[in-house]
């Protein structure tokens, strides 16, 4: 793989200089889902699936960039004097948009940088290729540049700083942080409000994690999670007007019951329910995991699904039929959707010696009812980002 890259990169770029090579993963959420902006609790693992980067710093000021998965669009050119997003600079808004955080916190990038990129998580599938993206360029930028002090979580923040400013996606910090902090073996438990967090190795002897790709994304996507963040928002200054709290993952089911009443638009009590009602099952899920029982950790994973489907309403048809046919399979223990929603994919975790029937049924359930072809990603799970030698 790095071979064949820094021969594209030597191709296109030139040859000589010092050439550096990063990798970032993408992640897969296994509960804990739209709690990220609501100070609640998440967890996700990084997969081994990412996007790899090749850097070389330039003399000048001027920024190339190169990606192997869009060559129709041969290099993009920009500079350092020129850090804006434009519809027609496509996917290097991402990287640019961290080349403008790092200026923001002050993060002096003296060069210009020649970068090819190369990323093997399916586009559009919701399993963060362009946070993976925001934190290898926050990585290589670090790196090339020397920046001391720059922590793993000051590179998660800085690439959703990039996301939510740059890019205008109000999104939380689990995909970037579960890029730069993942650790191989295990699931990251983090507490979005305090950004502590613990690592749970993620050992199934008898189960593999089979991720589905819908291969369907609806475009609302921006703009529905942006509005469920403010509806959120809104639930919470309702809240805050009867019960002492800072977030709604301040909350337990019980004192959500008893104050419910104060959130006056019926749909933002709905998103809240989903917010509180998340964050504690994925402390619930991730204490169950603590003491191996699968079994209550794949009841948490459905209840999550019920909940992401009818409260925060960001499911779609073709994720529930998916979600629905897989319930039905003997030997899975637990599915629900993952990411951001209106499509993308779905987790499941599935006893090994029921994979391949889980793929058999579960493709051919989903062709007849909706006409689409899944895609099944059988993941291990990988470590956070690092720079290749
Ligand atoms: C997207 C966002 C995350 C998180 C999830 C939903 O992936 O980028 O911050 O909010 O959706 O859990």
């Amino acid at each position: 793989m790095n071979e064949v890259l820094v021969k594209k990169f030597e191709k296109l770029f030139g040859a000589g200089g010092e050439i550096r090579a990063y990798f970032a993963p993408g992640r897969v959420n296994l509960i804990g889902e739209h709690t990220d902006y609501n100070g609640g609790h998440v967890f996700p693992c990084a997969l081994t699936l990412g996007t790899y980067g090749l850097a070389r710093k330039r003399e000048d000021r001027r920024l190339r960039f190169y990606s192997m998965n869009f060559p129709e669009n041969g290099i993009i050119e920009s500079s350092l004097d020129d850090l804006r997003p434009e519809a027609e600079a496509g996917w290097t808004n991402y990287p640019k948009g961290v080349m403008w955080a790092f200026e923001k916190y002050g993060h002096k990038l003296t060069c210009g940088v020649d970068f090819l990129v190369y990323g093997d998580i399916p586009n559009g599938s919701g399993l963060s290729s362009s946070a993976s993206l925001e934190v290898l360029t926050g990585l290589a930028l670090k790196d090339i540049h020397g920046i001391e002090g720059l922590t793993g979580q000051d590179l998660a923040v800085l690439g959703q700083y990039a996301e939510n400013n740059f890019n205008g996606m109000n999104c939380g910090i689990m995909d970037q942080f579960a890029s730069v902090m993942g650790r191989k073996g295990s699931a990251i438990f983090l507490d979005t409000n305090t950004l502590k967090y613990e690592y749970a190795p993620v050992k199934l002897p008898e189960a593999r994690i089979v991720i589905t790709n819908s291969k369907v994304k609806h475009s609302l996507v921006g703009s529905a999670y942006n509005d469920r963040r403010n509806e959120s928002e809104q639930a919470l200054k309702d809240l805050q007007k009867v019960v002492d709290i800072q977030t709604l993952g301040d909350l337990t089911e019980e004192v959500f019951e008893e104050h419910k009443a104060a959130i006056e638009d019926q749909v933002c009590r709905k998103r809240a329910k989903h917010a509180v009602y998340e964050n504690q099952r994925t402390i619930k899920a991730y204490n169950a995991l603590k003491v191996n029982d699968l079994d209550a950790f794949g009841k948490y994973m459905n209840a999550s699904h019920v909940s992401l489907r009818d409260d925060y309403e960001v499911s779609c048809e073709e994720i529930d039929v998916l979600v629905d046919l897989a319930w039905n399979i003997p030997g899975v223990i637990g599915s629900r959707m993952t990411g951001g929603g209106f499509g993308g994919c779905t987790v499941s975790i599935v006893k090994k010696d029921a994979v391949e029937s889980f793929i058999d049924m579960v493709g051919k359930g989903y062709r007849e009812q909706t006409g689409h072809e899944a895609e099944f990603y059988v993941v291990d799970v990988g470590e956070g980002a690092h720079r290749i030698c």
